[in-house]
């Protein structure tokens, strides 16, 4: 059984610190947050030992950065998925003839790593309409634009299955799953898997051993997972993941939205992202936290903080 450690404690943890090529391990700690940037809705993958983070952008072009970890802890910047924001409307987001493009952004989008051709790719629905996709070969660049697909994918997750099938998990409150084509340029179908009773969004999907998890956020305070031993289409049964986890950051919102991610070790760490309206003016200032053991299988949920 695994151990999901959630990254949201006011405690100060222990993890293990390993160096690039380097397979000395040392013990550090750290304290949360581990971010003090605007890097919200977070994606969160590993790649061997390497792990990768991509994040919301809003109206900043290049869009999508992406940051580059061996040790969840300490992030470094490697680039951005999407070079330029131009989108289906090029003259606003370029800003031209007195147009602009504010908030029409990336934001709560995917990237994930596909082993069977070694490239990286980006997902995300821009302006409730349109999905892009982007792709490169080496995630510092060069990121190029290879699909289009006219369907929003709201708050997706992607999936490169066990088998490549690429599957993007989408919406709020109730939760689909498209299966795309094999160079992610078209949909094949797409299935509901789940109609909510509440408001849910930022789904993250999973496969974990054969069972399938989407993870979505209660905005702002939970996070929830829908679990599925039958297959990727269900079906799901809704628990808690994590409620009102203390964040760390006195006065900030809770931590949420955020994925899950396994260490070699078999370790599984929770990211989430807070919302910090007391230090930033205009949008929050958003971070990101660590801590303490959590159950993956059993749904075990952080301690609420309040
Ligand atoms: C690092 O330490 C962990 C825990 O002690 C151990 O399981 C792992 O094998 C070590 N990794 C390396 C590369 O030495
Ligand atoms: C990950 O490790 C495998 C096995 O050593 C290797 O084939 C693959 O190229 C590595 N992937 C990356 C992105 O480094
Ligand atoms: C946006 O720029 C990329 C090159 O960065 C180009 O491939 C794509 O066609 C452009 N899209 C639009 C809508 O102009
Ligand atoms: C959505 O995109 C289509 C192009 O596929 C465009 O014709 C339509 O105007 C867009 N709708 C909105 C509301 O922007
Ligand atoms: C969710 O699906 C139900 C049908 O099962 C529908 O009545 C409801 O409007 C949908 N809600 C949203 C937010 O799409
Ligand atoms: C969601 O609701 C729709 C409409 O009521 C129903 O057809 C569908 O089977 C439901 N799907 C799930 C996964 O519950
Ligand atoms: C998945 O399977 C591997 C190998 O059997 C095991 O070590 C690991 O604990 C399993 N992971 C989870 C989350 O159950």
């Amino acid at each position: 059984m695994a151990f999901l450690r959630s990254l949201l404690g006011l405690a100060v943890g222990a993890v293990m610190i390993s160096a690039q090529g380097n397979t000395a391990n040392t013990t550090a700690t750290y304290t949360n947050p581990i971010l003090w940037e605007d890097l919200a809705d977070l994606d969160v993958f590993r790649v061997n030992d390497t792990y990768y983070y991509s994040a919301d952008s809003f109206a900043f072009s290049p869009g999508a950065p992406i940051l580059k970890s061996y040790d969840l802890v300490n992030w470094e910047f490697i680039g951005h998925s999407i070079p330029t924001l131009n989108f289906s409307d090029p003259t606003a987001y370029s800003l031209e003839d007195g147009q602009q493009a504010y908030v029409r952004g990336v934001w709560a989008s995917s990237m994930r790593y596909r082993p069977s051709n070694g490239k990286f790719y980006w997902i995300g629905c821009v302006d409730f309409n349109q999905s892009y996709i982007y792709s490169a070969s080496d995630p510092t660049g060069e990121w190029t634009q290879t699909g289009q697909i006219a369907t929003c994918y709201y708050d997706c997750g992607l999936l490169f299955d066990d088998d490549d099938t690429p599957y993007v998990a989408y919406g709020n409150t109730n939760i689909s799953i498209a299966t795309l084509n094999s160079d992610l340029t078209a949909q094949v179908s797409t299935t509901r898997i789940f109609n909510g009773t509440f408001y849910i969004e930022g789904s993250r999907l999973y496969n974990i051993n054969g069972t399938y998890y989407v993870l979505n956020t209660q905005p702002a305070s939970r996070e929830w997972t829908l679990k599925s031993s039958g297959g990727i289409f269900g079906p799901y049964e809704q628990q808690i993941l994590a409620d009102r986890p203390p964040s760390g950051t006195p006065g900030s919102g809770y931590p949420h939205q955020g994925g899950i991610v396994d260490t070699p070790e078999g370790d599984w760490y929770y990211m989430p992202f807070i919302d910090d309206s007391q230090r930033a003016a205009g949008r929050p200032q958003s971070t990101c936290t660590h801590s303490g053991p959590r159950n993956l299988e059993g749904f075990v949920v952080a301690e609420a903080d309040e």
